[in-house]
């Protein structure tokens, strides 16, 4: 048996997004062209699969801290050609529905910008994980169909083998032993539209048909969504196949009502445009998963802070990430802001020991924290508010949702992403911001 060596990339980044669904969906009406709209719920939500009743909010502020270093460790460890690893499932926080086949039936899927396929449990199981809904079987499926080893498609993923039958078989790693294994296929997907459209069909979208998936999947997980910049991915395959590479989305924030779920557009409509948007280039890279971008500092309080204060600012030094929600930077930038914010605030930090050496304090309404404004090379400027910046892991206490780790590279991760529509125009590589309320959809 030929052993297969995995190295994916991602890092990280994982969002879940939630399509809401109409409900006949056994018409497969013909897909539209332009491009259509799903809803994005947060994984917290009690509405959510994902919902953990029994995580305390201090619990799910550590978790969240500790899924971006490990993103970052894996990220470099990827640099140096080390093991391979990638997302853990944990790492969720905003849920696809979407679904496959025909008969369709419903997929939740963890949708992760950091890496590139999209996978599902497959019958027959050869190893899977305990899943509530059941498990797709391609044999009951008119639209599905295997990929041969030796074509193109096959090798948009680098961890393939040959089977004796000519099958695609991939092997696909993640963060903490999480893996899937299977083979390499093609199926009809269908996205409800939320806003009330006829369902999308696509036919022919690539995906990993997974029978032995092991690691920390949860039973409500049906696979995951790679929503990363390479070819294979969810968003490279919509966009090719409506001829528009293109998708938003508006985060909705940690503390908001977890019942409210906003939009992700792809294609045509996904664009944002008029007053107050601002653009900056993504910097194409060799691990062309990442979505990298410049981040030349921020400002707070009209004090301008540089991401490096010795060098020069490198082109890429932090890519957006969905799937993480802490944003990450360099140790010595990261010391500098944190300073800064301190100062600018008239409290005295609380300390908890369960919330260890993040600055927090406490406060019975929210934190009065000044706006840190990033600067992106091409002159964006986005601006942070308090909502943005410091999260609540629980009751009366505001802690900054900033961390660092020893690394150049950072994270721009979701806390920062929120009330902010961030477009992706993967043909002019350019990532635009704007403001905007992500509860009014
Ligand atoms: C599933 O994959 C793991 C990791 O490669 C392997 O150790 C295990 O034997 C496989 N299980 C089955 C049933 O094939
Ligand atoms: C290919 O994948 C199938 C299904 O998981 C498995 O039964 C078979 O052993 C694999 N073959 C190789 C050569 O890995
Ligand atoms: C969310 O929706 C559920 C079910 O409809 C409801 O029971 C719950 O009160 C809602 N939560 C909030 C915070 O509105
Ligand atoms: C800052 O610039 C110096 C000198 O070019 C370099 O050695 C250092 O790694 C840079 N630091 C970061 C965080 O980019
Ligand atoms: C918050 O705390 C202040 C001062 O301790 C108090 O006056 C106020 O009533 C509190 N507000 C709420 C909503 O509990």
């Amino acid at each position: 048996m030929t052993s297969i060596v995995y190295l994916h990339s991602p890092i990280l980044v994982v969002i879940i997004l939630l399509f809401t669904f109409l409900s006949n969906l056994s018409a497969l009406p013909l897909a539209k062209k332009d491009g259509f709209s799903v809803d994005l719920i947060h994984r917290d939500s009690p509405n959510s699969p994902l919902y953990n009743a029994d995580e305390t909010p201090t619990k799910r502020l550590k978790n969240a801290f500790d899924r971006g270093v490990s993103r970052l460790n894996q990220f470099y460890m990827k640099q140096s050609n080390g093991p391979h690893l990638g997302v853990s499932s944990d790492n969720g926080h905003y849920l696809l529905k979407f679904s496959m086949g025909t008969p369709p039936m419903d997929i939740y899927g963890i949708v992760d910008t950091g890496s590139d396929l999209m996978w599902t449990q497959c019958q027959p199981c050869e190893q899977c994980y305990k899943q509530i809904n059941p498990v797709y079987n391609p044999k009951s499926s008119s639209t599905y169909s295997e990929i041969d080893c030796q074509s193109d498609e096959c090798h948009l993923l680098d961890t393939v083998s040959c089977s004796v039958q000519s099958l695609c078989n991939y092997t696909y790693g993640y963060a903490s032993n999480s893996m899937t294994k299977g083979v390499l296929s093609k199926e009809t997907i269908t996205f409800s539209s939320s806003s009330g459209g006829q369902p999308i069909s696509i036919p022919n979208i690539v995906f990993g048909c997974g029978h032995n998936n092991t690691g920390g999947f949860n039973e409500q997980e049906m696979g995951l969504v790679g929503l990363g910049g390479r070819s294979l991915s969810l968003a490279s395959q919509i966009g090719s196949f409506l001829g528009n590479k293109k998708f938003s989305y508006c985060l909705v924030p940690f503390h908001t009502n977890p019942n409210i779920s906003s939009k992700m557009y792809f294609g045509g409509g996904s664009e944002i445009t008029g007053k107050g948007v601002v653009s900056t280039p993504i910097v194409p890279k060799e691990d062309k998963t990442y979505y990298f971008v410049t981040m030349e500092g921020i400002s707070i309080r009209g004090k301008f802070l540089p991401y490096n204060s010795t060098g020069t600012i490198s082109k890429g030094n932090v890519f957006i990430d969905t799937g993480v929600p802490p944003t990450i930077l360099p140790q010595d930038f990261y010391k500098r802001l944190e300073q800064e914010v301190r100062s600018s605030i008239p409290m005295t930090p609380y300390q908890d020991p369960q919330l260890g050496t993040q600055l927090c304090y406490r406060s019975n309404s929210t934190i009065d924290a000044p706006i840190l404004t990033v600067h992106f090379d091409g002159g964006a400027q986005v601006p942070l508010g308090p909502t943005s910046t410091f999260i609540s892991p629980k009751q009366d206490v505001f802690c900054f949702a900033m961390s660092t780790t020893d690394v150049a590279v950072g994270i721009f991760g979701n806390f920062a992403q929120s009330n902010f529509r961030i477009s992706f125009d993967l043909e002019r590589q350019i990532v635009s911001f704007k403001q905007e309320d992500c509860t009014k959809g």
